[in-house]
């Protein structure tokens, strides 16, 4: 019999690229780029901002033509979106087919094999669903660095945010799992592993704590490299911190969303920190760590957001000086608090906002990068620059693109290059030997 084809876009956060790595592994069909070879064809889609689930549909709405052609082909929608709005899709688009929700999808098979015998439509979008961790959901893509989920979900009731309405309560992976799929990937070739959850540093299993965990992966021998995303202040800790600082795998980089630099506001959203045990543990971090890169997320025109509230904002960037920022304006999301307000910022100053705190960041991350000329990083080396085949790219420990000229026969090695050039978003520079 003839190969079936699975045509899947993905959009949104690691988690959902590593769905969409469990999604390619769990069914029988090969992988196509291209649609109109597609017997299947899904949409893993991203719910955090308005203009993230418009995509979704837009996305959707480019197949309508192609099924009309192909009546056999089915069309789904996966990832947040179509959790969020569940059965309501079919009824919206005429064309589809699935809807599977993020904790579904283990029952993929079962689904598509349903829709096509059966001719039906299927929903699953539970959340009681007891979510199944394959040990091996990679997609052997020839890459070198790969994300381990040790997380679903998300326990924390930050008002503005739609993902634990959409990813359910968190549930944490238990160790061995995340060793063993671990090890699995240094056998396809992968040398460094991104450990991915909501807040991930809240990880804790079989009475180990995320430091822990750190020093148990770090222990896996041709493991280059670790790193981990996204962090949650308020679970920094001591026993993380030092495992960061004391296991040499475990890059010197972390992502710690702030999301305001008012307390006002930062009591509004529910972050449960404040801007001043923010800073503390920053001053922790950096007198651990002292060359560690801190990168966070930031929103603007949250409800009822002042001027005044914005500039400490701003004066937060400035004192921090984090290595590069993810800023965002505040979009309401169904049924999360903060939708509920009638204090919204109009989005005219919320678009100033914007522009101003990327300026400044702007100015910082340049500033940064530019000190780096003449210092030698060490960078894992992922494959061929983008742009030219002779030039490898790769990561140094801060988490920063490095390019520079060399053989492909570095991939997935660690080398060292002297910087010659700080730009915005990466550093250049020559090889060492
Ligand atoms: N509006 C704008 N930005 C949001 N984020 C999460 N929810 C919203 C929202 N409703 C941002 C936060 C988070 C990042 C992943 O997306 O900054 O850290």
């Amino acid at each position: 019999m003839n190969k079936k084809f699975l045509y899947l876009e993905t959009y949104g956060c690691q988690m959902n690229e590593y769905d969409s790595d469990r999604i390619r592994n769990s069914v029988d069909l090969e992988i196509t780029q291209d649609p109109q070879k597609a017997d299947v064809v899904i949409i893993n889609t991203c719910a955090i901002r308005e203009k993230a689930d418009q995509k979704a549909f837009s996305s959707l709405g480019r197949f309508k033509h192609l099924k009309a052609k192909n009546p056999n082909l089915i069309v789904g929608i996966a990832g947040c979106v179509a959790q969020l709005y569940g059965e309501k899709l079919l009824k919206k688009i005429p064309h589809l087919d699935l809807v599977l929700g993020p904790r579904a999808i283990p029952s993929l098979p079962k689904l598509l094999t349903q829709i096509e015998k059966e001719k039906m439509r299927n929903v699953e979008t539970s959340l009681d669903l007891e979510e199944i961790f394959e040990v091996e959901p990679y997609h052997e893509n020839g890459k070198v660095s790969a994300f381990v989920s040790v997380q679903q979900g998300c326990n924390k009731t930050c008002s503005y945010c739609i993902v634990p309405f959409v990813r359910g309560k968190e549930i944490n992976r238990p160790l061995n799992d995340i060793l063993t799929e671990t090890k699995n990937l240094l056998t396809k070739g992968v040398r460094e592993v991104t450990l991915i959850g909501q807040t991930v540093n809240s990880w804790k299993a079989n009475g180990y704590k995320f430091g822990d965990l750190l020093r148990k992966v770090a222990e896996i021998k041709e493991l280059l490299r670790i790193r981990f995303t996204t962090s949650y202040p308020r679970d920094v800790t001591k026993k993380m911190i030092y495992a960061m600082r004391e296991a040499p795998k475990v890059c010197h980089h972390i992502h710690l969303p702030v999301q305001s630099g008012s307390n006002r506001i930062l009591a509004m959203m529910k972050r449960t920190y404040t801007k001043e045990s923010y800073l503390d543990i920053i001053k922790a971090l950096r007198e651990s760590i002292p060359d560690i890169a801190i990168t966070t997320d930031l929103i603007v025109g949250f409800p009822g957001e002042t001027e005044q509230d914005f500039n400490e904002t701003l004066e937060l960037i400035k004192e921090v000086e984090f290595d590069t920022s993810f800023s965002f304006k505040f979009s309401p999301r169904p049924g999360t608090p903060a939708a509920e307000s009638n204090k919204l910022v109009p989005e005219i100053i919320s678009n100033k906002r914007l522009a101003m705190l990327q300026n400044i960041q702007k100015e910082i991350t340049i500033r940064k990068n530019q000190k780096k000329v003449g210092t030698v990083e060490e960078v894992l080396v992922e494959g061929e620059s983008r742009n030219d085949p002779s030039w490898q790219s790769g990561r140094n420990t801060h988490n920063q693109i490095v390019n520079s000229p060399g053989p492909l026969s570095l991939k997935g090695k660690i080398v060292n290059v002297r910087i010659s050039e700080g730009l915005q978003n990466s550093l250049r520079g020559e090889l060492l030997q």
